[in-house]
């Protein structure tokens, strides 16, 4: 069985008074899912001591463990600071940095040196879904951005197509379902805990959609962005896997 896992990225949004939405979310109990939270790397040290059983998690590392990359941040770092969990290739990354499945690959590496598990991002554009692309594109960043130390326990893929991400459009769920089986064969076929690894569908998740997205097979969860800033709404998603 995979982990289940409701993973939220506040991407470049959050200062000290937001933390009050995670405290709420750190009153829950009984989850069946695993509660991931990653906020910007300002607030890691702050929202680990207020996260109770949610896991913190960081947005981004270098594929160094130190060295002169002046406005990086380390996985040892984060792992210092008390993060569980680090995204690694969001294709907002992929594309403001310019970064490819190799460094993605490189920093996914980096993540699971100190023992951080690396979300690892990947998805198509709007017109490589529209030129009947979008398997190849997934499958080729699967393979490119995954290095061969991959196991259930270390790593985690988020399905994030690009067009769906903070638009409001979602895939039809044939849609999501192809693209997850095709992930799950591909993953059973290069590693061995390649049928237990959880699969998380990222792009416009919100509370009234979750429950139909978690019914899909092969996904195991979400990456959230815009509706895990608010614990009311993010609740509304945790809820909906923990039911799935
Ligand atoms: P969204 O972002 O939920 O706001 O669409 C998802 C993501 O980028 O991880």
């Amino acid at each position: 069985m995979a982990r289940k896992i409701a993973a939220g990225n506040w991407k470049m949004n959050g200062l000290g008074a937001d933390l009050a939405e995670l405290e709420t979310l750190a009153g829950r109990s009984g989850d069946a899912a695993e509660v991931v939270i990653c906020p910007p790397a300002t607030l890691i040290s702050r929202a680990v001591a207020k996260a109770g059983s949610v896991a913190i998690g960081g947005q981004d590392c270098h594929a160094a463990e130190t060295g002169a990359h002046t406005g990086d941040v380390s996985a040892l770092m984060l792992k210092e600071a008390g993060a569980g969990f680090v995204i690694t290739g969001h294709s907002e990354r992929r594309a403001d940095h310019g970064e490819s499945d190799a460094d993605v690959a490189a920093k996914t590496e980096a993540a699971w040196a100190p023992g951080l598990t690396a979300i690892v991002c990947i998805g198509e554009s709007l017109e490589e879904r529209e030129g009947g692309r979008t398997l190849e594109v997934v499958g080729s960043q699967l393979a490119g951005s995954l290095p061969a130390g991959a196991t259930p326990q270390n790593t985690v893929i988020a399905y994030e197509p690009i067009w769906a991400i903070g638009t409001g459009k979602v895939p039809s769920l044939e849609e999501i379902a192809e693209v997850h089986a095709f992930m799950r064969e591909k993953l059973s076929a290069r590693f061995e805990g390649g049928a237990e690894m959880a699969l998380l569908y990222g792009g416009s998740v919100k509370p009234g959609n979750a429950a139909e997205i978690f019914g899909v097979p092969h996904v195991n969860g979400a990456l959230v962005g815009g509706a895990s800033l608010k614990a009311s709404d993010f609740g509304g998603i945790i809820d909906a896997l923990n039911a799935a």
